[in-house]
């Protein structure tokens, strides 16, 4: 009889056991369909960091890369699969487009993953901010990005005898010995984002962080408008006489390329392009130089990277997203990540050792910039305005770039106009 019980109850325990592991099971292996645009030596690193340690966790990872710098087309793609009603497990949506897609009602709210990983302590509200709606978490932050940046080949320009400019002034003297040198001293990418993403810089550099935050923040007219708007287009435009003739259409990591073969001697980009630097084994100080885009040193113009949850089905599908979100801010993921893509931890409290010296200097920057007022959401990355004005702005830009028939007066009246698609 005590021997029936015992085994009645070793019977009843084993089935709750395996009751409880048939559950765990399928909680683990969560389907997760990630959309995103990292499709360079850099990024693709840094995403299968993620995916690493999501299929640790038992889940299955479907890539959803869509190519193409700064996510224009997978934002397209993404919305085609959302109105079709097939939407991904979880997508790389960024900035003032997040809020967008949680006014659809199409985006999972996660505070309580947020709550049980304390994000309010961990996060700054200026990164907070931007993956709440109405006060609610709906993204998962992952980087900093700071996009002020100037590529430098240091063979390149002790070759030529010239040194790393500081100033828009400094770049156009130093371009010409270049130029004379027979390198392309500015490699670039003819594609709208990237045109984007130098005139911000050129921008800041001509007008400081208070025009900056005028004209390309508020959209205010008498800013984009006014005498420094038209200081900085004829500097924007002047630049591409320093280009090469087959940068149309180039995307950015080849740019950044041209950089590191020594083909061209420096380039304006974000810190994404440190990632092609070392998935190619350069080291920073030794190979290539990062230092801040001319006249724009203790400024920081910011780009927050980050993934938003789409409504799915299944108990499965959604602990895998809370996996996700949980791995994505662990101090473990935020240093392999972001020593793989260029950024800096989004979260505090991470240990910098193993980071570079360009790494420490956006840390340093970013929090002074901080302190200083000089921290800048970047217009060219999605951080700053509505995508509609942004797009519409981005537009005008590369065309006053790509026509010469264009004039400032006349490119300053459609930015004004641009910035009414607000
Ligand atoms: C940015 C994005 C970066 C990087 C870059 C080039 O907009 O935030 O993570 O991927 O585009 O694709």
């Amino acid at each position: 009889m005590i021997k029936t019980n015992w085994t009645r109850r070793t019977l009843l325990g084993t089935a709750a056991i395996m009751a409880l592991c048939a559950s765990a099971g399928a909680a683990q292996a969560g389907d997760l369909e990630v959309l995103h645009w990292w499709t360079s030596g850099g990024e693709a690193k840094a995403i299968s960091e993620l995916k690493d340690s999501m299929q640790a966790k038992g889940h299955k990872w479907k890539d959803f890369a869509v190519a193409g710098g700064a996510g224009d087309a997978a934002m397209t793609v993404l919305k085609s699969r959302v109105i079709s009603g097939n939407a991904p497990t979880a997508a790389q949506i960024k900035g003032p487009l997040l809020q967008e897609w949680a006014r659809e009602g199409t985006l999972s709210n996660i505070d309580d993953v947020a709550k049980a990983e304390h994000w309010d302590e961990l996060l700054l509200p200026v990164i907070s901010n931007i993956v709440k709606y109405q006060g609610h978490y709906i993204g998962v932050p992952v980087n900093v990005h700071r996009v002020n940046w100037l590529w430098v080949n240091p063979e390149v320009m002790r070759k030529a005898g010239v040194k790393p400019p500081t100033t828009w002034d400094e770049f156009f003297t130093v371009a010409d010995t270049l130029k004379k040198a027979g390198v392309t001293p500015l490699a670039h990418g003819g594609q709208s984002w990237q045109d984007f993403t130098t005139f911000e810089a050129v921008v800041l550099g001509t007008g400081g962080p208070e025009f900056y935050r005028k004209a390309l923040i508020q959209l205010d007219p008498a800013s984009l408008k006014s005498p420094t708007m038209e200081k900085s287009l004829s500097t924007f435009r002047r630049l591409k006489a320093y280009t090469d003739r087959n940068a149309p259409g180039r995307d950015w990591n080849l740019a950044t390329a041209m950089v590191m073969k020594g083909e061209a001697a420096m380039q304006i980009m974000g810190d994404w392009a440190k990632g092609e630097f070392l998935s190619a084994g350069k080291v920073a100080g030794k190979d290539f130089l990062c230092v801040p885009a001319p006249g724009t040193a203790k400024t920081y113009t910011f780009n927050v990277d980050s993934f938003a949850m789409f409504k799915v089905k299944g108990e499965a599908n959604v602990q895998a997203q809370r996996d996700m979100a949980v791995a994505i801010m662990s101090p473990s993921f935020q240093e392999s990540f972001n020593l793989a893509k260029g950024s800096i931890p989004v979260r505090k409290g991470v240990n910098l050792s193993k980071f570079d010296d360009c790494a420490k200097a956006s840390a340093t920057d970013f929090a002074d910039a901080g302190k200083a007022n000089t921290l800048l959401p970047s217009i060219a990355h999605g951080m700053a305005v509505s995508p509609s004005a942004e797009g519409a702005i981005k537009d005008v830009v590369s065309q006053f770039w790509n026509s010469e028939q264009i004039t400032p007066a006349q490119a300053m009246d459609r930015l004004v106009a641009a910035a009414k698609s607000q």
